[in-house]
This record gives C-alpha cells, structure tokens and sequence, in this order.
C-alpha cells in the first residue's frame, strides 16, 4: 500500500491550518510514518501536482489523501479519520497501546499563571540557570535554535549542563559559506548531532520559479523568509515542547521587549502549548562576547570581517562603527520591518 497526502501551499508559502492539523493528527497516534510521499496543491497553481491529482480524483480541498493498494484502483480519501479508522488501523491502535508511543507525546497544558509565575521566577536569572531550567523538564524535547551566530553561547551553556538537549539549524540553503563550515565545526567541537532543516522540495521550487533567486531586493523578505525559515520552522516545533533562542533586548527595536520566557503564540494549530525560552533576553552584546572569551567558545570567522548579526548571505552586510547590530540585515527595509518571521505571531492560516 502507497499513501499519498497531498497538503494545500497557501499564497504565503505556509501550508494550510488543516494540513497541520491533519499531520499533528497523524503523528500523534504513531501513524506519520505510514505516509510515504506529501505533495503540494498550490494556491493559485492548477498545473502544480497536488492540483492535479486533486482534479484526477474529484477532490474539492486538501488535504486529502491518496492511497494505492496493489490489485486495486487508488481510493482518496478526504478525512484524516476515516484514512486512519480504515487504512491504518493497526499502527494507530499499537500506538496508542501499552508499547507504542506516539511521536509528538501528549502534552499537560500549564495554567497561563504557573507560566507566569515561572517566566516573572527566571526574568534576570543567569542565562546558565534558564536552560537548566528547561532542560531539566524536557530534554531532548527541548530544542536549540542556532543560527551560526553568536548563539553559540548557548550550546555552550548547555553542553555544560550535562543535560540532554536537542539542537537545530534552519538550513535556508542561502547561508554564507564560513556558516556552513561554522556549524560543521561547532558539531565537532561539542561532538554534538546539529539537525539541519531544508525547506520544503515542492514550495521552494514553486517559489523560485516564479520569483526568481533575489525577489527580497523588489518586495521584501517576508515571502522568502517564509518559504526557507517559518514554514521549515513550524514543522521543526511540532516535534518539541519547548525551543530556545539567542533573542536579546538589546539587538533591535524590535526585540525590547523580549520574555525570558513565553508561551509561544506564533504556531497555532500545533498539538499541545509550546514553551519559547530566550535565555539571554537581558544580556547585552558585550556580556555574550565576553563569556564567549572567556570559556574558549568557537565563534564565527564573518564576526572578524564586521558582522555584527548573521543572517542569510544575501540579506546581510557588515555593520560600520556605531551602527545598531542587525542595520546589516536586510538593510534596504525599514529597522521595524527586520524580523524574519522566526519570532513573530502567526495567525492560523485557513
Ligand atoms: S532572525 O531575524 O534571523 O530570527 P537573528 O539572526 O537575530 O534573527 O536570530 C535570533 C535567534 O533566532 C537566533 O539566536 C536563533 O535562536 C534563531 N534563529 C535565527 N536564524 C536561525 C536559523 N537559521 N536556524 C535556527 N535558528 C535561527
Ligand atoms: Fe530568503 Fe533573505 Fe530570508 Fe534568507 S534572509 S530566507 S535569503 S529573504
């Protein structure tokens, strides 16, 4: 048996609320790994293969699902429960069953004011004493975003601990060179496994054929962004309980007023709440670089050549002296527009 999902790609690049859903869903019981091939109905795209495919069997909306059974013809399915009530029954009653487990575990939702009461408990906390925190309750579930910037910090931090932690870095595919060969050296030095995630195969290509490679010089960077960071992001998170940033208050105008620790509003449709921990929220520049120095922590080598912030090759330049931090990103759009979608809110897409 062959399962095909095909997932609707929105204008913005985003996959659809329900394909979220119906993958959370899937994952949830043990059932994901049954899915062989995911295929995108673009928005607005009739001749994109999840459209096609969509016409073929008469379907008005994805996600919908396609399975072929030797022998017989293929039969798509609409629902995500009946697929799962009728093709993959077993897997889900074995995950739900006293052996299996699902792959996103079932999560106890915290009171908004245990939240609150440990956000305002960890607010001027030590960096060090934040992540040991979180790793304490979640481990591996717990994830470290790193950038190949001076966030570096943090892995250091938590390699330190001694406690177990996941580490991921969004792989946009546009990152300098010297980045690339950065992380390499931080997975050797920390004898660490630093996941690296792609964007997704289908929108990207969608999107690069009809923008072409700098489409961000014209209208900005959020469509870009989108496609090569928040999409690969939310699906990153949905593995998670919680993720940490290297955000600080005092990189931008945009970030004054970053928690130590949030619930995280930005991916709805997600199973179970997400805990967002910015642990170096109230340290400056010049307390990172020192502890930095300090411990022997291996940096960037673009930090030598003026960057001050370390983003996507072509949407970052060397700061001048006296210029904020992130001036070198995406510097031909306004300062209050320099976020890339990472650490914004996002609505529920339909
Ligand atoms: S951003 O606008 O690119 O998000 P910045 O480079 O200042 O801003 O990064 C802030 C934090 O976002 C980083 O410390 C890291 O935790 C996360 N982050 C940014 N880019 C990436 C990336 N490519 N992969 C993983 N995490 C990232
Ligand atoms: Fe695209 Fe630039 Fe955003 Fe990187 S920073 S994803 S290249 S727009």
């Amino acid at each position: 048996m062959h399962i095909t999902m095909v997932k609707k790609q929105l204008l913005s690049g985003d996959p659809c609320r329900k394909c979220i859903e119906a993958e959370a869903l899937l994952r949830s019981r043990g059932a994901w790994d049954r899915i062989d091939q995911v295929i995108w109905a673009v928005e607005g795209q009739p001749e994109s293969e999840g459209m096609r495919l969509a016409e073929q069997h008469g379907m008005e909306a994805a996600p919908f699902f396609v399975v072929d059974a030797e022998g017989g013809p293929a039969v798509a399915y609409s629902s995500v429960l009946r697929l799962m009530r009728e093709r993959l029954r077993p897997a889900v009653a074995e995950a739900k069953g006293d052996g299996g487990r699902p792959q996103v575990p079932s999560r106890a939702q915290s009171a908004p004011e245990d939240v609150q009461a440990a956000a305002r408990a960890l607010d001027g906390a030590e960096p060090q004493d934040v992540l040991r925190w979180v790793l304490a309750r979640h481990g591996r579930d717990c994830a470290l975003a790193f950038s190949g910037a001076e966030d570096v910090a943090l892995i250091d931090m938590a390699h330190k601990s001694g406690l177990p932690f996941s580490v991921f870095c969004l792989d946009t595919g546009r990152l300098h060179p010297e980045t690339y060969r950065f992380i390499e050296k931080v997975r050797q030095h920390y004898d660490l496994p630093i996941e690296l995630v792609s964007p997704e195969a289908e929108p990207l290509r969608v999107f690069v054929q009809k923008k072409g490679l700098f489409s961000f010089y014209d209208d900005g960077h959020q469509e870009c962004c989108g496609v090569r960071k928040v999409a690969p992001l939310r699906r990153t998170l949905a593995r998670f309980k919680s993720w940490v940033t290297g955000q600080r208050r005092d990189q931008s105008p945009t970030r004054t007023d970053v928690p130590t620790l949030q619930l995280d509003p930005a991916f709805e449709g997600r199973e179970g709440e997400l805990w967002k921990l910015n642990p170096l929220a109230g340290w400056s520049s010049e307390q990172t670089w020192s502890y930095i120095r300090a411990n022997g922590v291996p940096y960037n080598e673009l930090h030598e050549r003026g960057f001050a912030s370390i983003g996507c090759e072509p949407c970052t330049r060397p700061t001048l002296p006296n210029q904020h931090e992130r001036e070198g990103r995406w510097w031909w759009e306004e300062a209050t527009r320099k976020e890339c979608g990472l650490h914004t809110v996002h609505p529920a897409a339909s």
